[in-house]
C-alpha cells in the first residue's frame, strides 16, 4: 500500500512466539470461556448488556444501542449515578474494606475504607454545592496523586458536575488553556506535592493560570506540603476547612442519564489546540467496569495497582472508575519509582500484597535497566496478572517483565486503547487467548477493528496499514456519539474501510497477523508519543517558533534507550543567527512553558533550513530517520537535499 510505505508501516517483523496462561490463572479467571467471542458476534449489540449488568441502575435503559439522527446512544433511557456505583453500593458488603490505599513520596501511608470514602466524598460534595457548583458545571482539577483527587472526582460525579482533570505536571499555560477551553469557573488544586523528597509547588502555577482565564475562578486548595501555608484570597477556600464546615453532611446523588457527561479530559490532537474528549456516565462506566473485570481480571477482594497518574485517561479509567465500580482496593502512589531506592515499587507490591499490577513500557524499560536485583529482593508472589499500556512494548522488555516481575506465572495483558476509546479495546483475554510478546492481541469480544490501506481496503495479514474501529462500543466518547467527528472522513490519512458505513479512525498504524492479533506500529498523524504520553507536534512547534530569533521548527521522536522514544526539536534560526546556547535554552523553556517538563526535548538541533519537498512541506519522516539513526532513502524529491548532511552531523555531534 502506497500510503503505508510512505509512513514506513510495512517494516515491522513481529516475533512468532506464543505463551499460554498458567492453569492456576485460568481456573480462577473472571472470563475463562472462549465462547464469549462468538456470543458477542451473534448477539451484537445486545451482548453488551453484560457490561451494564455490572452496574446498579436507578432506571433501566430501554435499549442497548440506539441510533438517532446520525448519532449513537448507549443504554438510552437508563439513569444512574457513577459515585453510587463506585462507593455507596459497596457499603452493605464491604464498608470496612479498603477502597483507596495511598503511599506518599515521603513514606507516608493512608487508606480509606469504603465507609470512610463515602463520608469524605459526601462532605466534599456538600462543600462543592455550598460553593455554588451545580449539575452540569465543569470543575477543573489540577492535583497530584493524593487521595483528595479521586475523592473530588467522585464528589463531582455525585452532584452531576463533570470534572476536567489536568495533569499536575502540566504548565500554568497548559492549565489556563484547558480551563478557558472548558469554560470552567471552579478549580480544585493543591499547595504542592513531593517528588524525590523535594517539595514541588502547584499553587503558584494555579494562580497564574486562574489569572489568565476570562471568568472569575473559585478555588479549593488542598494542603499537602508541610510548613507552607499560603494566605487565601477572596475566592479561595481550604479543603480541610470546607470539610470541617460540612462534617457529617450527606448529599443525595443526582440521577444522571446514561448519555450525560461524566467528565471531560483534554488530550493532544493534530491542531495547536488541546483536543476535548468527553466521556458518558452509562457507557463509559459500564465499559471501564467490564474491561476491568474481563481484561484486568479484577475481583473485589483484590489489591490492585495501576502506576499511572490520574491526570491521564489511564488513571481515570483504571485507578478510579473501573476498579472502584468493581469494589476492589485500588492503590495510589505519589512520586517516583526510584525514590528513595530503585526497589520502591516492589517494596509496595510486597507490603500491600498487590494481586494485579498495570504499568507502562517506559517504566518496564527503566526497571530492566536498573537490574533484576531490585525486584529479586522482594516477595512478589501475590501477583496474579500483569498489564502494560501506552506504547508498543518490545519483546525483550515484555520477557523481562514476564520473568522478573511475574516469575513466569502471571499472564501479561498488552492493552491498546486511547483517551478517545475510554477503555481497553485490543488485548488478549488473559485466560482465553495465548500471549504473543510484541503483539497487543485480538480486538476484545464485541470490538470490531480492522487494518486497512489508503483506499480503505483491508490489507493482507502481516501487512501494515491504518487501524480503524468499524463498530460502536459503550466507551465511545460523546464527540463520536453525537455525529461523525473523528469518524470516516476525519483524516485524509486514513479513510474508512471500503463498504463500511461508519468507522472511527484511530490514527494508529498497525498490522494484523493470521490469528487476528494486532501489533501497533505507532501514530500516523501529527501526534507523537513520548514515554507513553501524547503530544501534538503543532502545539510544540508553534510554541518554538514564537521565540524571538527562531524561524522554523519541526518536532519528531527518535529512539532513546531509557524512554523508548525521545523528542527531537529541529530548528532554524532567523538571519542565520549564531546558534547560541541561549537560543537552545529558549527552545527548551518554551516547550516547558506551554506543556511542562515531561515534553522537554532530548536534543535541539540547529539547521540552516529544514528539509522540504518541492511543494514546501517539511519532511518530518526524514528528520525522524535521522533521529533514529536509520538509513536515509532517496532524497531526490527534496527541494534542498544539501541540508541533510549538515543536519546529520549536527545530530551526531550532539
Ligand atoms: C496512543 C493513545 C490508553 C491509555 C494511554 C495512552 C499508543 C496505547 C498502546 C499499546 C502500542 C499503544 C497508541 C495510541 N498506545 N496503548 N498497548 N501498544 N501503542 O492514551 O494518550 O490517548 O495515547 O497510545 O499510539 O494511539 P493516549
Amino acid at each position: 500500500m502506497d500510503d503505508g510505505n510512505d509512513a514506513g508501516l510495512d517494516t515491522y517483523q513481529p516475533v512468532d512466539e506464543r505463551l499460554s496462561p498458567p492453569k492456576s490463572f485460568v481456573e480462577q479467571a473472571n472470563v475463562a470461556d472462549g465462547a464469549i467471542y462468538a456470543d458477542f458476534d451473534e448477539n451484537w449489540p445486545d451482548a453488551w448488556e453484560r457490561a451494564a449488568d455490572l452496574l446498579d441502575w436507578d432506571e433501566d435503559y430501554d435499549q442497548v444501542l440506539t441510533e438517532r439522527d446520525g448519532g449513537y446512544r448507549w443504554f438510552d433511557g437508563g439513569q444512574l449515578n457513577a459515585c453510587v456505583n463506585c462507593v455507596d453500593r459497596h457499603l452493605p458488603e464491604r464498608k470496612n474494606q479498603r477502597a483507596l490505599v495511598w503511599e506518599g513520596q515521603l513514606g507516608e501511608r493512608r487508606s480509606y475504607t469504603y465507609l470512610e470514602l463515602y463520608r469524605e466524598v459526601n462532605e466534599f460534595a456538600a462543600a462543592l454545592r455550598g460553593l455554588g457548583v451545580g449539575e452540569g458545571d465543569l470543575v477543573t482539577m489540577y492535583m497530584p496523586m493524593i487521595p483528595e483527587l479521586p475523592i473530588a472526582m467522585l464528589a463531582c460525579a455525585r452532584i452531576g458536575a463533570p470534572h476536567n482533570v489536568v495533569f499536575a505536571g502540566f504548565s500554568a499555560d497548559a492549565l489556563g488553556t484547558r480551563m478557558d477551553a472548558a469554560d470552567s469557573e471552579y478549580l480544585i488544586t493543591c499547595d504542592g506535592y513531593y517528588r524525590r523528597g523535594d517539595a514541588v509547588t502547584l499553587k503558584n502555577k494555579a494562580d497564574t493560570a486562574s489569572a489568565s482565564v476570562d471568568a472569575p475562578v473559585t478555588t479549593v486548595l488542598v494542603d499537602r506540603l508541610d510548613g507552607y501555608d499560603p494566605t487565601l484570597g477572596a475566592r479561595e477556600h481550604s479543603y480541610s476547612s470546607l470539610l470541617a464546615d460540612h462534617g457529617t453532611e450527606r448529599v443525595s446523588p443526582v440521577e444522571r442519564a446514561a448519555t450525560d457527561d461524566l467528565f471531560r479530559i483534554y488530550t493532544s490532537g493534530t491542531t495547536g489546540e488541546p483536543k476535548a474528549v468527553t466521556h458518558t456516565t452509562g457507557g463509559y462506566l459500564s465499559y471501564t467496569a467490564w474491561t476491568s473485570h474481563a481484561v484486568l481480571d479484577i475481583k473485589p477482594e483484590d489489591t490492585y495497582w495501576c502506576s499511572a497518574d490520574i491526570g491521564w485517561i489511564t488513571g481515570h479509567s483504571y485507578i478510579v472508575y473501573g476498579p472502584l465500580a468493581l469494589g476492589t482496593t485500588t492503590v495510589l502512589y505519589e512520586g517516583a519509582p526510584d525514590h528513595p531506592e530503585k526497589n520502591r515499587l516492589w517494596e509496595i507490591v510486597e507490603r500491600q500484597a498487590v494481586d494485579v499490577f498495570y504499568t507502562a513500557p517506559t517504566a518496564i524499560r527503566a526497571f530492566m535497566k536498573w537490574g533484576s536485583e531490585y525486584p529479586d529482593k522482594h516477595d512478589l508472589s501475590s501477583l496474579r496478572l500483569l498489564g502494560t499500556v501506552g506504547e508498543p512494548i518490545n519483546p525483550r522488555a515484555w520477557k523481562w517483565y514476564y520473568e522478573h516481575i511475574g516469575n513466569e506465572s502471571c499472564p501479561i495483558v498488552d492493552t491498546w486503547w486511547q483517551t478517545e476509546t475510554g477503555g481497553i479495546m485490543v488485548s488478549t483475554l488473559p485466560a482465553v487467548r495465548d500471549m504473543k510478546p510484541g503483539a497487543a492481541g485480538p480486538p476484545l469480544p464485541g470490538i470490531s477493528a480492522r487494518v486497512v490501506d489508503g483506499n480503505g481496503s483491508e490489507v493482507d495479514a502481516g501487512e501494515g496499514g491504518y487501524l480503524v474501529v468499524d463498530q460502536q462500543w459503550p466507551g465511545m466518547p460523546q464527540e463520536l456519539c453525537e455525529g461523525d467527528a473523528w469518524a470516516a472522513t476525519a483524516s485524509e490519512n486514513a479513510p474508512s474501510p471500503a463498504g463500511v458505513e461508519w468507522a472511527y479512525l484511530t490514527e494508529d498504524g498497525a498490522l494484523m497477523d493470521d490469528d487476528g492479533y494486532i501489533t501497533i506500529l505507532g501514530r500516523v498523524d501529527d501526534v507523537i508519543n513520548v514515554s507513553g504520553h501524547r503530544f501534538g507536534t503543532m502545539e510544540l512547534e508553534s510554541a518554538i517558533v514564537d521565540i524571538d530569533g527562531i524561524a522554523e521548527a519541526a518536532v519528531v521522536t527518535g529512539t532513546d534507550d531509557a524512554h523508548g522514544k525521545a523528542l527531537y526539536a529541529y530548528v532554524s534560526s532567523e538571519d542565520d543567527r549564531e546558534n547560541t546556547e541561549e537560543l537552545r535554552q529558549a527552545v527548551i523553556d518554551a516547550v516547558e512553558e506551554t506543556v511542562g517538563p515531561i515534553a522537554r526535548p532530548k536534543a535541539v538541533v540547529f539547521t540552516p533550513d529544514l528539509p522540504k519537498t518541492q511543494s514546501g512541506k517539511i519532511m518530518r519522516r526524514l528528520l525522524e530517520d535521522i533521529a533514529n539513526d536509520e538509513e536515509l532513502g532517496d532524497l531526490s524529491a527534496l527541494r534542498n537535499p544539501e541540508v541533510v548532511g549538515e543536519i546529520e552531523s549536527a545530530v551526531r555531534s550532539d
